[in-house]
């Protein structure tokens, strides 16, 4: 037996993972951010996601590489385009072969965590039913009702929503994803809607008997003042952690959602089914943005600081592994286990993967001590993906893609994983 101290030790039980999501790897889907890219509203206007890594294609090749990282969970999510191309006709072809998908996983050990919406968007939702309309729950209950049945008799857990609240940043004030919108109170009626959504989405699993944990993976930044003394920088931390970090999981403990950002949006709204609606606190953290308060509009700039001078990511951002830790324990007030379901960097030299792995794991470790239910950890990427606005040039994956070949390359960062989630110490 090894001597190393149970707390320093990640349990037998504890589950690690990777994590992908549909359009940045799938390859060939016609969707919303299909035609935000052909409307030129990329970073480079020209990029395309296009065929993505032709993980679709290659799925049952990528299983094998996801077990040889020693990973026993994959995060991944189901492309509402594909399997509902046009509305109210499903792809029959398509939900079996995400079926097909799903039961190689198992097959090879590994649980799925199905992601039923990752910002993407069949064109006609929001061509015909966007987040504010009360429709869109229509179109979105008999979906969720079809991703239920896709799932019966497999052991998995189910995150509804990805990163809602950034979707509704981006999507919905700020204009900087689809459906390209800025409207505060559109916001506030797509916020409410996405609440009802995830409830819908818990009921239908529900109701077709499914008891896996349900929850959804949040987008949770650490927010700091860029004027430590100055009271506006104060206040923007105070209302950003409130209505970025927590609104939106507030909602799903309490049942009431409730947002105040002066100048944005505000409004407050009790949601049927909505408290204590979640078995599971979904954190996805990457790094900490600093505030400032700006006389004019848009009042508010974000920048990433690299204070401890360690260099920050190659997207800029700050290496901040402390801000993880804070954040796990800050996720202890829902009262509900806690899982990674998304941590990684942009690293396009691939030399600084194994430090910020080592360096967030020590973090889970630490906040387990400190009697933080966390129960698993899903490194994002499996590999290579298209990144959003960035397109091709960032690089979060374990394994490496080239592009023009497709191969997938093992890495440094992958021994480490490996190292870690078989040996259980770091
Ligand atoms: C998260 C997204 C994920 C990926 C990472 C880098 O916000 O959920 O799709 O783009 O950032």
């Amino acid at each position: 037996m090894s001597s190393t101290p149970s707390d320093a030790r990640f349990p037998d039980d504890f589950v690690f993972g990777v994590a992908t999501s549909a359009y940045q790897v799938e390859g060939d889907i016609e969707n919303d951010w299909s035609d935000w890219e052909r409307a030129g509203k990329l970073k480079d206007p020209q990029a395309r996601c296009g065929d993505a890594v032709q993980h679709w294609a290659r799925f049952f090749d990528d299983v094998p590489l996801i077990s040889a990282l020693g990973a026993t969970a994959y995060r991944l999510s189901i492309e509402w385009a594909r399997v509902e191309p046009r509305r109210g006709h499903f792809d029959e072809a398509a939900w079996a072969g995400y079926r097909a998908r799903l039961e190689a996983l198992v097959k090879a050990g590994i649980t799925p965590v199905v992601t039923f919406h990752h910002f993407t968007h069949p064109r006609w939702f929001h061509q015909e039913t966007p987040w504010h309309e009360p429709a869109s729950l229509g179109a979105w209950q008999r979906y969720v009702t079809r991703c239920a049945a896709l799932l019966d008799g497999l052991d998995v857990v189910v995150t509804t929503l990805n990163e809602p609240n950034v979707l509704l940043l981006g999507g919905y004030l700020a204009a900087q994803m689809p459906p390209g919108l800025a409207d505060g109170r559109k916001a506030f009626a797509a916020f409410a809607n996405l609440v009802r959504a995830h409830v819908l989405a818990r009921q239908a699993l529900r109701d077709r008997g499914h008891r896996a944990p349900v929850g959804i993976a949040q987008n949770l930044l650490r927010f700091a003042p860029a004027r430590r003394w100055h009271p506006l920088d104060q206040a923007l931390q105070r209302l950003a952690d409130a209505n970025y970090n927590h609104a939106f999981l507030e909602a799903l403990k309490t049942g009431v959602l409730q947002l105040q950002m002066p100048g944005f949006t505000a409004g407050r709204e009790r949601i049927d089914g909505a408290e204590d609606s979640t078995d599971f606190t979904g954190v996805n953290y990457y790094t900490r943005a600093h505030l400032r308060f700006l006389a004019r509009p848009p009042f508010v700039d974000f920048s990433f600081r690299d204070v401890h001078r360690r260099g920050l990511t190659d997207l800029g951002w700050e290496w901040f592994p402390e801000g993880f830790g804070e954040t796990l324990r800050q996720v202890q007030r829902y009262g509900k286990p806690v899982w990674v379901t998304e941590n990684g960097l942009d690293d396009r030299a691939g030399s600084r993967r194994v430090a910020y792995l080592r360096a967030h794991l020590a973090q889970v470790l630490e906040a387990r001590r400190d009697g933080v239910d966390v129960r698993g950890y899903l490194h994002w990427s499996l590999m290579d993906n298209f990144e959003w606005l960035e397109a091709w040039a960032p690089r979060f994956g374990l394994y490496r893609v080239d592009r023009d070949t497709m191969a997938r390359t093992w890495t440094p960062a992958c021994d480490e994983f490996r190292r870690v989630a078989t040996g259980r110490v770091l």
